[in-house]
Order: C-alpha cells, then structure tokens, then sequence
C-alpha cells in the first residue's frame, strides 16, 4: 500500500510511477490511498523538506519517505526503485523474485540546482521516442535539465510557424561526410528531420512530469548556416549561395547583425516562449568567426556608429541586444564562454565548454556559471583507447577522468564559488549517428556527471562509485541499454623509447583489479605474469592484457603490437 495524504495529481502521478515498474517487472500494484493506516506501506509524508531534497526510513514493517516538493518525492522513488532488485527495472514480469529493500536512512539532497544533459539533434536528427528514452534515463539518474541544441549550420530542427523554410528546407542537408570531417568522402543520402511544434509541447510535458525542464538552444551569431541557407538575406550576403553543411565544423557564413535579423531571431523567441516554460533560453554564441563581418560594409559601418572597438565588441553587442529583448519577455539566457568576448551581457549565465577559464572569468565577475568543460565533460571523446573503440571527436576522457574532475575551480573564492550553478554532459553527435551509438557514448558517463550535481567533493569518491556502478551497469541491462563497459578494460599505452624498443605501461581503473599479461601472444591467465611497472617491449612482439579480480578475469583481453 502507499499512503499519501497530500494527494493530488501530482502526488498521485508521482506514485503512479513506482506502481507502474511493480505492475511491469513485479505483475502487481501497490494501493493508492490518503488514510493512515497501520498496516505495512510505504508512506509519503510532506515535511517541508527544500526542493528536490527527500529522505527514506526503511523499516521492516514500514518505509517512510519525507518531501517537500513533487521533486524530492519523485527522487525518493528513484532511490527507492534503486535500493529493490534491480529486475525493477524490466519491462517483462520477473518471477521467483523477493521485492525487498535494505532497512536503511537516506538523507538526499543535491550539491547544485542545474545538472543537465545536452543533446545535439542537428548532426543527427533523433526521433521522439527515443528523446523520451534520453529523459527517462535522465530523470533515472536525478538530473534536471535537458539542454536541447535544436539549430546549427548542419540542420535547423524546430518548426517556426512564421518561417515554414526552416524546417521545410533547413532540416536538410543533402549529404553527411563519412569518418572524420576532413576525409573527404560523403554518403550521397539526404539527412533530415525535425520536431513540430505538437511534438515539442509533448515533449516538455512529458519531461516536466519527470522533474525534467528542457532549455532550447537557438544558435548566433554563429552556426547559423542551415537558417541562412533558408533566409539568405539574415548573413552579410557576400555569397552566391548558402547551403546547409554537409560536414562539421566552424562556418564563415553567420548572422549579420541588421534589423531583418534580429527580426527573425526575436520572431523565434516568441514562439520558443510559446512553445517552452524554462525561464532559461540558450543563445548558443560560441564559435563565431569574424571574417564575414569584417568584409561586411553593413557591420563595419555598424562598429563605427556604435563606437565600438572591433568585431568582438559587435558580437557582444548581438547577445546583449537580444538579452535585453529575451529578458523583456521574462526569460533568461545562457551561452557558451565566448559571449564573454567583448563583454558579457549584462544578465547573462555561461556556459564554460572552453576548459574552465571562461567559467572562472564569469564567476569572477559575480554571473552564474554551469560547467560543461571540453574535453572532461564532452561525452563524444573516447571514453577508452582510441585504437578499440568506434570513431570519436577525440580524448579519451575515461569514466574515471570524467567522475574526478571537480566542477569548482579551487582558484574561486567561496563567495565566487558559489556562482557555479551546475554541471552538463555534452552529447554532440557527429560520430553518433544512431540512439545506439549515442546510449554507447553516453552511458555510464551520464552517471558520472550525475553523481557530480549531487555529492559534495569530499564525498565523491572514485572505488564507491565504481563498486555501486555494478548494481547500475545491472539496472541498465533490465533497460536493454547498449552502455560501454570499457572501464573494465586494461588500457595498454606504447611509448616511443629507443629505436628498437617501446616502453609498455598498463593501467585498468576497476578498483580491487590485478592487470596480468604476456608479450609471446598468447592471451593472459591468472598465472601470466603480474603488472607492476612499465616494462620494454621489442618489435614483433605482441602485448596481450587482462584485469583479475577476485581470481576471475573482469572486461576483455586487450593487445597491442608493436608498430
Ligand atoms: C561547442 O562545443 N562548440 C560549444
Ligand atoms: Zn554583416
């Protein structure tokens, strides 16, 4: 039985939620009722608790869990989903199976109040289902912001009634390049797709049941040539012709900052605060090359007027032009750390993806910041050795790398510190072109970024995290997640030494793990020889590693020959 006695839509919603994994995974529901009752139940007690914070007493004949807001009850079921068996998770009914908590005390509540996931949609278009998948899996793993990149010069995503082009024409391009964007093969195949505006409100409200807010990102002055293929009057004109991209990168070919466009950008916004509740816009800014605006007669003569200093300065002057249009209408904005160039806008928060001198520099100046560092919160690098794994942007930045990094910089004071607001996963998806790829790339990083919206530095803690990651990596196989189970992995690195000599060095971050190996090819027991300082390896030889724990072999034999 669950007793609520704050009942309401919400609080019934929020139920419903753990009765929907019962009726799944266990074939039956809990009761839902507001009477007390002193018969075994699960209790769900408003207490007055923060946002989003929760407790749990697990007791043998009862579970009290104590709220303040529909958050912390959502989260409470999270963690109460977490602590059954993990066959919870299944979409099939399980048999043969005790639905039994620990007894235990939980007290929760998260280290900032912004913990997101971006995703890029325009490098490759992802279908609905599979986005609400992602905000599940969000919602699994308690983090709160869907940052979803909707424009850029490979794709324009949203639907906007007053420019039917963007989406009729702007979610295409005619063809993607194949490996990396400077091999110079391309498929030939048209790639495409966007969301209308019924699927964006379904979309939010579907997340907002999860405790989800989604924040839009409507890219300038930059990564703007999908929309400027459509309305090539919007750039400086210096062009014949204006296509959408084909592969990635950084384009010349950006917003001129005229009346028409701003226009349209406002024109946009309208119906993203239509289409979005998020009191947060994101405004992209970063990447912008300047080379159009200084050929540009219209921008040059347009930093004259103004008495402005350079290019930079006009770039400034964009973004704050549009805060001061965005925040008239009650929103807010956010972009990337080179809106600091040439001043930051007045109200505006960062991003910091440039490393984290950019989010230092924000705080700094008292705006608030989210920490999305490249390369340690970029989840399309390598999250293993480059040479077993499938094409990525670059790195690696391992699991581990990932856990470890501290999004507040030490060189902050307390009183700056306090304006990093979060943390965000990058998910950009130029070597992700499928929902498989992109889970592969994803998970089990999501859960490192998450663990770092909600627990302190000091309590972070690189073993506990790997040892609780077992039970998780058992949760995401119930959900059929393709996730990568690289960590396991012995990661052997060649150095050049002599010329007729490499050094080997062998690292495997499995806590508890013993790395053995041979170098006469034959593949590893638990009686090769042990791992314990670099040793030299000479040519035709082959390095062949495995990670022992507990005298069992955990994640794959790896090798590497000299080359
Ligand atoms: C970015 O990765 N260009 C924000
Ligand atoms: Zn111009």
């Amino acid at each position: 039985m669950i007793v609520i006695p704050e009942m309401n839509d919400e609080t019934r919603r929020i139920a419903a939620f753990l009765n929907e994994r019962f009726s799944a995974a266990a074939g039956f529901e809990m009761k839902v009722t507001d009477e007390m009752t002193s018969e075994p139940a699960i209790f769900f007690m408003n207490s007055g608790l923060a946002h989003e914070e929760y407790a749990i007493v697990v007791e043998p004949k009862r579970i009290v869990v104590e709220y303040g807001d529909g958050a912390g009850a959502f989260y409470a079921v999270q963690t109460l989903l977490q602590l059954l068996p993990s066959q919870i998770y299944s979409s099939d009914r399980v048999r043969g199976i005790k639905w039994t908590l620990p007894c235990c005390s939980i007290e929760d509540k998260p280290r900032f109040k912004y913990r997101g996931m971006h995703l890029d949609v325009c490098l490759h278009f992802f279908d609905m289902d599979f986005l609400k998948r992602y905000i599940d899996l969000m919602a699994m793993h308690k983090v709160n912001v869907f940052h979803w990149h909707l424009t850029e010069d490979q794709g324009w995503r949203l639907e906007i009634k007053k420019y039917p082009l963007l989406t009729e024409k702007g979610q295409w391009r005619k063809e993607t390049v194949i490996g990396t964007l400077a091999s110079g093969y391309y498929d030939g195949k048209p790639h495409g797709g966007f969301y209308s505006q019924d699927e964006v409100r379904e979309l939010v409200q579907y997340a907002a049941e999860r405790y989800v807010t989604i924040v839009p990102e409507i890219e300038m002055p930059g990564h703007a040539l999908a929309a400027i293929a459509c309305y090539p009057e919007l750039s400086c004109g210096l062009e014949d012709t204006y296509e959408t991209a084909t592969k990635w990168g950084v384009f010349k070919q950006v917003y001129c900052p005229k009346d028409e466009t701003f226009k349209f950008l406002e024109d946009v916004f309208d119906e993203v605060f239509e289409l979005f509740p998020s009191k947060l816009v994101h405004v992209g800014g970063d990447e912008c090359p300047k080379a159009s605006w200084k050929k540009c007669e219209h921008c040059q003569k347009l930093i004259k007027d103004l008495g402005l200093k350079d290019e930079f300065e006009l770039q400034s002057w964009f973004i704050t032009r549009m805060e001061k249009y965005i925040n008239s209408k009650g929103h807010e904005i956010i972009g990337w750390d080179e809106i600091l160039q040439g001043g930051l806008a007045p109200n505006a928060k960062v991003m910091s993806w440039l490393g984290e001198e950019g989010g230092i520099k924000a705080a700094k100046q008292h705006h608030e910041v989210v920490m999305a560092p490249y390369p340690k919160y970029y989840l399309d690098y390598w999250q293993a050795d480059p040479e077993s794994e499938p094409l990525a942007m670059g790195g690696p930045t391992t699991l581990r790398t990932m856990y470890e990094y501290n999004p507040v910089p030490e060189v902050l004071t307390p009183e700056e510190q306090k304006y990093i607001i979060g943390v965000e996963g990058c998910v950009w998806t130029e070597y992700m072109p499928t929902p498989a790829r992109v889970e592969y790339m994803a998970y089990p990083r999501m859960a490192a970024i998450a663990e770092a919206g909600w627990t302190n530095e000091e309590r972070k803690n690189w073993e506990g995290f790997a040892c609780r990651l077992e039970t998780q990596f058992a949760r995401y196989d119930e959900i059929d997640l393709d996730y990568c189970k690289a960590f396991y992995n012995p990661f052997i690195e060649l150095h050049k030494d002599g010329p007729y000599d490499k050094i080997v060095t062998i690292s495997v971050d499995v806590p508890g793990a013993e790395i053995r190996y041979t170098v006469d090819g034959t593949e590893p027991s638990i009686n090769s020889a042990l791992y314990e300082l670099p040793f030299v390896l000479t040519p035709q030889q082959v390095v062949k590693a495995s990670a022992f724990r507990n005298g069992k072999q955990v994640g794959k034999t790896m090798y590497k020959t000299y080359k």
